[in-house]
This record gives C-alpha cells, sequence and structure tokens, in this order.
C-alpha cells in the first residue's frame, strides 16, 4: 500500500523542505523513492534522514505544488530536522540503506521515532478528490491535457458537494495552477 504524506528534509544551509510523497512501509520500514532529480532527493543523499508527516489536511498538499512551502513547524525528536507543527502524527526516519537507479532510486529508512499529536476526524471526498487532482497537478508535463480535463470535472463533483471553505479554496487555487500552465504552454 502506498500512503501520501509530507515529507519534511533540510538542505546544507539549514533550510527545511517539505514535498509530497507517496511512501511504502514495512513493520519499522519505511520506503521513499524520489525521481530524480528533487530537493527531497538532494537533502536524503546529504543527511540521511528526514520527517514523514501524516496530516489529512490536502491545503499541505495544493499549497506544496503551487510553490507556497512556508508552513509553521517544530524541531524534530530524534534527527536533525523539522516536523509540519499542524499534522496529525509524524515518524522520524533515518536511510539505512540506498537502492540506486538511474531514474528512480529507493531509501529505505528506519522508524527511529514516532509521534501522535491529533485525532483523524474521519474520511472526506473532497479531501479524496483534492489529492487524486494533485496527482494529475504534479504529472502535467506527462499526462495528456483531455484526460486532465475530463478527470478535473469528475472530482470536480464531490469537491463541491462535501468540501468546507478550505476545500474550496485550495480546489480554486490547484485548478489556477493547472489552468495558468495549460495557458502558459500555449503561448510557446
Ligand atoms: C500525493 C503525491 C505523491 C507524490 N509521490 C511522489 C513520489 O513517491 N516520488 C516522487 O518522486 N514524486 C512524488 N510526487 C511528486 C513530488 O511531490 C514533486 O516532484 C515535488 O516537486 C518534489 O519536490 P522537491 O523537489 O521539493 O523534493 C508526489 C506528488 C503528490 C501530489
Amino acid at each position: 500500500m502506498i500512503i501520501e504524506t509530507i515529507i519534511s528534509t533540510v538542505n546544507s544551509k539549514g533550510k527545511v523542505n517539505f514535498a509530497p510523497f507517496g511512501i511504502k512501509k514495512n513493520n519499522n520500514f519505511i520506503y521513499i523513492s524520489p525521481y530524480i532529480p528533487s530537493r527531497t532527493l538532494e537533502n536524503l543523499n546529504l543527511n540521511k534522514c528526514a520527517v514523514i508527516n501524516y496530516t489529512d489536511d490536502v491545503r499541505y498538499f495544493v499549497d506544496c505544488l503551487v510553490g507556497e512551502k512556508k508552513f509553521k513547524k517544530l524541531k524534530s525528536f530524534n534527527i536533525d530536522g523539522f516536523y509540519l507543527q499542524d499534522c496529525l502524527s509524524h515518524e522520524e526516519v533515518r536511510v539505512v540503506s540506498i537502492k540506486n537507479d538511474k531514474i528512480r532510486p529507493t531509501f529505505k529508512c528506519e522508524i527511529v521515532g514516532e509521534y501522535n499529536h491529533k485525532k483523524f476526524l474521519g474520511f472526506n471526498r473532497a479531501k479524496a478528490s483534492i489529492l487524486e487532482a494533485c496527482i494529475l497537478a504534479s504529472r502535467l508535463k506527462i499526462l495528456d491535457e483531455k484526460k486532465i480535463r475530463n478527470e478535473l470535472d469528475y472530482l470536480n463533483i464531490s469537491v463541491k458537494k462535501t468540501g468546507s471553505y478550505k476545500e474550496l479554496r485550495s480546489w480554486k487555487k490547484l485548478n489556477k495552477f493547472i489552468e495558468d500552465y495549460f495557458e502558459n504552454k500555449e503561448r510557446k
């Protein structure tokens, strides 16, 4: 199973980077597979540690995609890093081995600390749809425009029906990001 998370890592200047990543879990190990290139990949190679943030607030996924990544954070406990202040829970991990690959290496990480902060309040279809649309938005360069538009139309139904103002605002932001991409592409 793949779990969608926000991973925080730190660069050579101590600056934290948040980015959405789907991780796999097996007992006390977490597997992160970043495509080359990415900041998360660079930071994992550099520091050999990361924080896995679990959140059901899809605004964090959308904001990462549109480049608004200045989230409130707190210092982690077992590694040199930070966790998302608002997350439901987080895990602190250390890289134990790297499976090299020219396209997408895999970092096997050991969980060295796990912390629960808030209660999960249940599933919401608008959130699930926005998460799905985030995946589309992260693949704009490789997916067909018509397929993206068709899927957004379908996801729009549950967002409008079941989202709160927070989801509606994020939905608008994400759709604008996608529209801007297609407009710029046409102009080129
Ligand atoms: C829900 C979700 C899951 C993602 N999972 C992955 C992943 O497993 N591997 C990957 O390389 N990119 C994944 N991405 C895309 C990265 O988030 C994206 O490439 C991002 O720009 C990387 O940021 P960074 O350069 O700051 O590390 C995912 C995106 C979303 C929205």
